[in-house]
């Protein structure tokens, strides 16, 4: 009889501490997201705006690049005059692209249009591309 109480209380004990591991992973699990959203990001040193290096934009061309979890272009349409913008449709978020030929960006989705400085030409999207500071810092480009 008491050997059985003996088990019994081991038992429980047991049970106890595999249901605080399962409720402390559990909580860990629910928790992770909520953490990673409240954790700053690593900043580079640029105060989170994008280095590039100059040369890496052509004279007339556009390089996209990930800016702040989407996309975003730098172009260069005469020497030394960068401009940068979202490349983030303002219709429903589509990413747009650079057509060289016609010299507009064209959103895929539903056929939006914007000038290379970012103003709407044409379809539904009711605002312009949203424009990025771009400075120089040696042969680097900050954008951001
Ligand atoms: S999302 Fe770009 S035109 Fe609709």
């Amino acid at each position: 009889m008491e050997n059985q109480s003996v088990s019994s209380t081991q038992r429980r004990f047991f049970l106890t501490v595999v249901l605080a591991a399962i409720g402390a992973a559990l909580a860990f699990l629910a928790g992770w997201p909520l953490l990673r959203f409240l954790t700053p990001l690593k900043q580079d040193g640029n105060d989170g705006r994008v280095a590039l290096d100059r040369g890496s934009v052509e004279v007339g061309g556009v390089l996209f690049f990930s800016y702040r979890g989407g996309t975003a272009v730098v172009m260069q349409m005469a020497p030394g005059e960068f401009t940068a913008f979202s490349a983030i449709c303002t219709h429903l978020g589509c990413v747009v692209q650079w057509k060289p030929q016609q010299q507009e960006f064209v959103c895929p989705c539903h056929a939006g249009r914007f000038s290379p400085a970012g103003a709407v030409l044409g379809g539904p999207p009711p605002k312009p591309l949203v424009s990025l500071p771009v400075t120089l810092s040696g042969e680097q480009l900050l954008i951001g």
